[in-house]
């Protein structure tokens, strides 16, 4: 299989799995999970490496170098982006991310994560088709291959805020470095105190579905990716004025030419 952008998905579902998909009523009121009795909570699903927290345990070797993670981060973003476009999966930036978006449609130098949202309903369609599919890119020019892991969050379905150890619904994992980027379900509050349209992931943030939808079309680091309607709104409100004007941050300067982030005095 070969797609016209820079990367060739070469291959494919390996456990695309056949659980049927779920029935909206279902989703909505999910039953609480047994486990959550006696404020036991529940498992943590997804494990670090004890030696580097930005790494899955199962696939961590050894340590990473700076300009390794920053390309490891690169790749993932543009494989997950890629991913998504072809499953039609409704993804987009968040937080740091938006931000490195707005500031030339990068990573900036000094993110060690990627964050990305999905819908509460495309959460439930990766899970019940995609869970623990590797996915192999082969890099355009260097002809040299990744395998990549989506894996789900079982807990996904719990939609209580308080089962802090889940808070990431899904990842997206290098299975070369254990490097990974953390999927968060947007879900909307049934019994939220203003009214309907109120959106909120598990680190409790909220916001109104009118700031995220209609998403906007754009790309980030070479690959087409949604943002955010109203996304100079939320980045003012996280980030302040500042955060979108200032062009001098963590030692580094921005590059108005390049349209990047460099280091100060360099
Ligand atoms: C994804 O697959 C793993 C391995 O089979 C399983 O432990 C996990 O519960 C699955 N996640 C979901 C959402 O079903």
């Amino acid at each position: 299989m070969r797609f016209s952008t820079f990367l060739t998905l070469a291959v494919s579902a390996t456990a695309a799995a056949a659980t049927p998909f779920l029935k909206a009523t279902e989703f909505l009121n999910p039953k609480p999970p047994n486990l959550m009795a006696d404020n036991v909570p529940e498992p943590k699903y997804f494990r670090e490496a004890s030696l580097n927290g930005h790494c899955d345990y199962r696939f961590y070797k050894a340590d990473i170098d700076e300009a390794e993670h920053q390309e490891g981060l690169r790749l993932l973003v543009q494989t997950y982006l890629h991913v998504c476009n072809e499953l039609k999966i409704q993804t987009w930036l968040m937080h740091g991310s938006l931000l490195g978006w707005w500031w030339g449609k990068k990573i900036m130098p000094w993110d060690l994560d990627v964050d990305v949202q999905v819908t509460e309903s495309d959460m439930y369609y990766l899970a019940a088709y995609y869970n623990r599919t590797e996915f192999y890119y082969v890099q355009r020019g260097t002809g040299q291959g990744r395998t990549y892991l989506l894996d789900v969050n079982p807990h996904h379905v719990y939609r209580g805020r308080d089962d802090k150890l889940n808070v990431i619904d899904a990842r997206w994992i290098d299975t070369t470095n254990g490097l990974y980027i953390d999927i968060t379900a947007a879900r909307y509050d049934l019994d939220h105190e203003q009214g309907e349209g109120m959106l909120y992931d598990k680190h409790n943030h909220e916001y109104r579905d009118t700031y995220i939808f209609p998403l906007l079309e754009t790309t980030f680091e070479g690959v087409t990716a949604k943002i955010p309607y109203k996304y100079k709104d939320m980045l003012i409100s996280e980030y302040t004025v500042e955060g979108l004007t200032d062009k001098e941050y963590h030692g580094h300067v921005f590059d108005e030419e390049e349209m990047k982030w460099v280091k100060a005095g360099m």
